[in-house]
């Protein structure tokens, strides 16, 4: 029987509480916006079209993501890791430039204009950099840059994570105003800057060699 190795198991679980928590936060967001009366916006393309398009472009990124990880998957059937990606890549692109734009364009709250602006550009960088190492069948980096695009659409989980526990997390910050703020930024510098440390950082301190 083949054994599982610890490293490998270690991943798995990680994608199994990122998936978990993905559904969970995805039913809060859906059941926030679309279920009651007069969240969506006045008129159909006064938001209501925009919230849906990005919606539609995210689900096959929050979906297909984490089989992307999966290696058995990758290697036993590599033109379904491609089908799966490049759904991925469309659908991270589209909700990207949505959320740019229901962000930082037609957004109400102005301390997250910038942020929003910054996360949906890292996130559409992330993932045509990604496509594109692949393509050139850098795979090393391909993987790199797939998890740092990720990271990114993982915003979704790390926003409404951060607000849960904001009490413990934000309890210095007493201005409501500031501490959506400080939120906003931290729900995707935080999980970048961990993601770096593990990715590049400590590999180049300990002289390996990482994308
Ligand atoms: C695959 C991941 C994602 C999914 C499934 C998703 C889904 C959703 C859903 C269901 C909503 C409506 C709920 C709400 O307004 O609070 C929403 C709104 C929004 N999302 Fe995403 N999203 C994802 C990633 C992102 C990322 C990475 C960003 C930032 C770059 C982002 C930016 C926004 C913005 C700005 C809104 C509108 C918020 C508002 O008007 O208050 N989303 N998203």
């Amino acid at each position: 029987m083949n054994r599982i190795s610890l490293p490998r198991f270690r991943g798995y679980f990680l994608l199994s509480v990122v998936s978990a928590l993905s559904l969970y936060y995805l039913y809060r967001a859906i059941t926030y916006r679309f279920v009651p009366a007069g969240r969506l916006g006045p008129t159909l393309f006064n938001k209501q079209f925009w919230y849906f398009s990005h919606l539609i472009f995210a689900l096959p990124v929050l979906s297909g993501a984490p089989l992307q990880f999966i290696a058995p998957i990758r290697a036993r059937a590599p033109h379904w890791h491609r089908a799966v990606g490049k759904a991925y890549v469309v659908g991270a692109c589209g909700a990207a430039l949505l959320a740019i734009y229901l962000g930082a364009i037609v957004g109400e709250y102005e301390g997250s204009r910038l942020s929003l602006a910054l996360t949906g550009s890292l996130w559409l960088f992330f993932t045509l950099a990604a496509w594109r190492l692949a393509v050139g069948k850098n795979f090393v980096a391909h993987r790199a840059f797939m998890i740092r695009s990720y990271t990114m659409a993982l915003v979704l989980v790390w926003l409404r994570l951060m607000y849960d526990f904001q009490d413990y997390l934000f309890f210095y910050v007493t201005n409501p105003d500031l501490r959506d703020a400080t939120r906003e930024w931290a729900s995707w510098v935080v999980p970048l800057l961990v993601v770096e440390l593990w990715l590049a950082w400590i590999p180049t301190v300990r002289g390996r060699k990482r994308a």
